[in-house]
């Protein structure tokens, strides 16, 4: 969806049957994300609690609370296109919940390495998260939805800006390292 070589047919010549086979795509993109969200809301506190550093525990704290915004965003989007919002599974999402999970059992408490598999695992996520919203921007541009582009681009700043945060907190720990030698 990224690339600006090939474009994507503009509406006025696109097909009617290519055009809601598009709006079916993106309904049902906006429908995973909303499942990931949702779960990634209920999963977020258990890294916060595994968390050692109060840095990395700050960090997701406050994506958490985006995340929570990020539900209700898509719930806009959704009732902008004139649709029911709905989760469908995303197996992705499952996945990458799952690998944290087995992440947190297999690192100690308290350890630096726990924190560092902490922010493997959630960059891992939001880098799933940035290329949805990322893809779902395009989509809704393209489907002449503006106003769940809005919101598109809105979360998908702070999927950015989460993401480089917690290369931040890696960093820290790097440096701090660094400075113990
Ligand atoms: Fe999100
Ligand atoms: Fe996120």
């Amino acid at each position: 969806m990224a690339t600006k070589t090939k474009k994507t047919a503009p509406a006025a010549t696109r097909t009617p049957e290519a055009e809601s086979a598009l709006k079916e795509l993106f309904i049902d993109e906006m429908k995973d994300i909303y499942w990931a969200e949702n779960h990634l809301a209920k999963a977020l506190p258990k890294m916060i609690k595994g968390a050692t550093s109060d840095e990395l525990k700050q960090t997701i704290t406050d994506h958490l609370e985006q995340t929570k915004n990020h539900v209700t965003r898509l719930e806009s989007a959704f009732e902008s296109i004139g649709e029911k919002a709905k989760a469908v599974k995303c197996l992705a999402m499952e996945g990458l919940l799952k690998e944290a999970e087995e992440l947190l059992s297999q690192t100690d408490k308290g350890t630096e390495v726990r924190d560092v598999a902490i922010i493997s695992a959630a960059q891992k996520v939001e880098h799933y998260e940035i290329a949805s919203y990322g893809t779902l921007k395009t989509l809704a541009t393209t489907l002449g939805y503006s106003e769940a582009a809005d919101l598109f681009a809105q979360t998908l700043e702070e999927e950015k800006t989460a993401d480089s945060l917690l290369t931040k907190v890696a960093e820290n720990y790097v440096n701090e390292a660094a400075m113990a030698e």
